[in-house]
């Protein structure tokens, strides 16, 4: 259906992303972007998500995390884990991210995802919008989150009391180019950081 079947019209904003950033007394570069963490349960996601949203912040810069676990409790209420369901999640986040990145912000996404259709619609949707994307795969092997199982939740999903859990019954694709690849279980929280720095810095997000 396109959009003018639906009687819905796309107004353009007369605000470019170079006059909104001297609004949000923006310095440098920066001018809002979208850093995706994908990877398993338990592989480090949020951790790295909240330490680089802490990190950026501390530098004056405005950052904001959007986190599968707390998205769900709001935003993503009404969605379950069913392959259908988490495409839709991927789908909204990946829309939510871009309205984020497009005011200026730089939006810190950490959800499974574990569809590459899904994540790179989501990078489509911001390289057409020419807002920077970089996409983390957090690769930390399934033993090693299983072995951390911090919420219990692998231990539940084995006794068949979760079922469709990510890694155990349900699937994970692994993203075959990544922008960065950080292993939590070989790699300290400090170098992930940096190594997303550089990054951002390599694409002329950061001055
Ligand atoms: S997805 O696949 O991107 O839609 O998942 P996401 O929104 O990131 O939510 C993942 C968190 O939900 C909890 N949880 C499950 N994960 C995977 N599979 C099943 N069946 C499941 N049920 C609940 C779990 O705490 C995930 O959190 P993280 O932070 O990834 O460990």
């Amino acid at each position: 259906i396109s959009k003018n079947e639906r009687n819905i019209f796309y107004s353009v904003s007369k605000i470019t992303r170079e006059k909104r950033a001297v609004a949000l007394g923006q310095r440098g570069t920066f001018r809002g972007s979208t850093v995706w963490l994908t990877g398993l349960s338990g592989a480090g996601k949020s951790t790295t998500a909240f330490a680089l949203e802490e990190y950026i912040v501390s530098k004056g810069l405005p950052a904001y995390c959007l986190d599968g676990d707390n998205i769900r409790f709001g935003l993503n209420k009404n969605l379950g884990f069913s392959n259908e369901d988490r495409v839709e999640n991927i789908r909204r986040i990946a829309e939510v991210a871009k309205l984020f990145a497009d005011a200026g912000i730089m939006c810190i996404v950490a959800f499974i995802s574990p569809f590459e259709e899904d994540r790179e619609g989501a990078r489509k949707l911001h390289e057409d919008a020419g807002i920077p994307f970089i996409e983390v795969f957090v690769s930390t092997p399934l033993a090693v989150c299983e072995s951390r199982d911090k919420k219990g939740l692998y231990e539940k999903a084995r006794k068949g009391m979760i079922k469709g859990f990510t890694g155990i019954d349900a699937p994970y694709q692994p993203p075959p180019h990544p922008d960065i690849v950080i292993d939590t279980s070989i790699v300290s929280l400090d170098r992930s950081i940096e190594m997303i720095i550089a990054k951002l810095a390599e694409r002329n997000v950061l001055s």
